[in-house]
């Protein structure tokens, strides 16, 4: 059942990345305004996606693990650090929920929006807290609970049964609808991680796992496994996104 949910959660990302590569410069600039700035000696992008996240870490770091459950955005990922002729980076394939890294073998582990798509999130956490060693910094980024959270699940739900010929004209009925809506009330809305409002659609109402975390509940699972809690963007995520909160944490020595 798990194994199944996953394998869904895999064949999104090996269709959705590919064609959505999203804006890397500032994508590193948002990494070096978020990640404490040192030079690390071994850092991990868990669920690194198109690697955009992992090139940035790949100059404040010796050596990058990239890491990612769909082989599609890995080789997406690899391509783009090939043209950038950037060789410390190296790319895994497999599941935050089972990281095929020795314990506390890195001192910083990143990851931007990932756990929150996995089966099972706290497992990822605890993952991710596992290879970090003392003193080393973990930087997530994870959907934020809300109000009107309940409502955005259950249209996720419906679409989610769509089938595939209903979903295209659904996705592109509603960019259309979102489009007019902007130009009526002449909103300049800046998309700089994905400027198709189609793709976004998607990442919205068609992605297979989607959980939600509260700050709370975040500082918690921090507290309770070693961390030190810091909380670095509420309601503005990447780009400014309303959507997700990042926090950061360093992993007690004792
Ligand atoms: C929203 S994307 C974020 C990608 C990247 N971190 C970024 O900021 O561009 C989520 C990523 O998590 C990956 N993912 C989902 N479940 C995973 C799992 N169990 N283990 C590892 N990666 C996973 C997906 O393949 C996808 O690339």
């Amino acid at each position: 059942m798990e194994n199944d949910r996953q394998d869904k959660a895999q064949a999104f990302y090996d269709d959705y990345w590919p064609k959505n590569v999203p804006d890397y410069k500032k994508t590193r600039e948002h990494v070096f305004e978020i990640v404490p700035t040192r030079k690390y000696k071994k850092a991990f992008d868990g669920g690194c996606g198109t690697g955009v996240n992992s090139l940035a870490l790949a100059e404040i770091a010796e050596n990058v693990v990239a890491f990612d459950l769909s082989s599609a955005s890995l080789k997406t990922a690899a391509d783009l650090a090939a043209k950038l002729e950037l060789k410390n980076i190296k790319f895994v394939q497999g599941s935050l929920l089972s990281i095929p890294q020795e314990d506390s073998s890195f001192d910083l582990v990143y990851s931007w929006g990932v756990i929150h798509h996995t089966v099972d999130p706290v497992k990822s956490f605890h993952e991710l807290v596992r290879i970090l060693e003392p003193g080393g910094c973990l930087v997530l980024a994870v959907y934020l609970q809300t109000r009107l959270t309940f409502i955005h699940e259950i249209t996720r739900k419906i679409c989610l049964k769509m089938p595939r010929l209903i979903k295209s004209s659904f996705i592109k009925s509603l960019a259309v609808f979102i489009r007019s809506i902007e130009k009526v009330k002449k909103l300049n809305v800046v998309r700089d991680d994905n400027p198709y409002i189609e793709s976004k659609i998607e990442d919205w109402f068609f992605v297979p796992e989607k959980h939600y975390f509260t700050i709370d509940a975040m500082e918690k699972l921090y507290g309770g496994n070693g961390l030190t809690f810091e909380l670095l963007c509420e309601k503005t995520g990447r780009f400014k996104s309303t959507s997700n909160f990042i926090v950061r944490g360093i992993k007690n020595t004792n």
